[in-house]
């Protein structure tokens, strides 16, 4: 599958950037976001539609350091596999070693770029995301929700979440202030000059929210509902594939 991603949306570059963060994401994303990020999986979780049968196996699409794991877990205690792709090794380092307070022998990884992945079709009960969106492009996404239709059981369901860019929201001047200077001033300060998490505000205004990806999963043939989540500070798209 030839991947369109160029410039700070080509998979090499997004990987590098994952790797040299994957030390401090799991602090900087917790504090930076004011537990927000936290709440938001537990929603991602939430919003996953009923499927017809208890689910059995779910992706973790670029899963980073399995935050959403314990959620996952609580909501689905018999779930047999959850299975986590991630391009970044870094972040797949990190996840490992928290599997050791996790029910390791439920976890899998699969160690790529999702959009060269070959997941087999029909193979997922289940199917999250969280944050792993902003880092792509329009044609990316396009290629994202071709995976997610063919990958998802029919009855299968899907939730992605994304920090978003709150339009309208009268806050908003002061939110996107905080992204693009507080945020990287406060990396600057106590992650010695580094200039990783700073690219978030840049990723997140360029994503806009998830009303796009919405109308792509529907082209796909998906049941699909888009939600804004405080303010539109985040936006998912849940869903399910019809069932045959
Ligand atoms: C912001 S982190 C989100 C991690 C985690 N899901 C969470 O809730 O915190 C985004 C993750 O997406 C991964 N990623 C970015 N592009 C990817 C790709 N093309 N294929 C697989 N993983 C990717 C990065 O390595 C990173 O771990």
């Amino acid at each position: 599958m030839s991947n369109p991603g160029k410039g700070i949306y080509d998979p090499a570059f997004v990987k590098e950037l994952f790797d040299r963060c994957s030390k401090k994401y799991i602090l900087f994303s917790y504090v930076c976001s004011m537990g927000f990020t936290e709440r938001w999986r537990r929603q991602c979780v939430e919003a996953l539609p009923k499927t017809p049968e208890p689910p059995q196996t779910c992706y973790d699409l670029m899963a980073g350091t399995g935050e959403i794991w314990p959620h996952l877990m609580r909501r689905y205690p018999d779930i047999q596999k959850v299975i986590a792709v991630d391009i970044s090794s870094g972040m797949h380092q990190r996840a490992l070693k928290r599997l050791h307070d996790m029910r390791a022998d439920k976890i899998g990884f699969v160690e790529d770029d999702v959009l060269a992945s070959d997941l087999p079709p029909s193979s997922a009960d289940l199917i999250v995301s969280t944050f792993g969106l902003k880092t792509f492009n329009s044609a990316q996404h396009q290629k994202l929700a071709e995976l997610t239709a063919s990958t998802l059981k029919p009855g299968g369901a899907f939730c992605f979440i994304e920090a978003s860019d709150p339009k309208g929201w009268w806050l908003r001047p002061l939110y996107i202030f905080y992204l693009k200077q507080v945020l990287p001033m406060v990396e600057k300060i106590f992650l010695k000059g580094a200039r990783d998490f700073a690219m978030i505000g840049t990723y997140s205004t360029n994503f806009g929210d998830a009303s796009n990806l919405a109308d792509q999963l529907r082209a796909e043939g998906l049941e699909v509902t888009f939600r804004t989540h405080f303010f539109g500070c985040a936006t998912s798209v849940s869903g399910r594939q019809p069932v045959a």
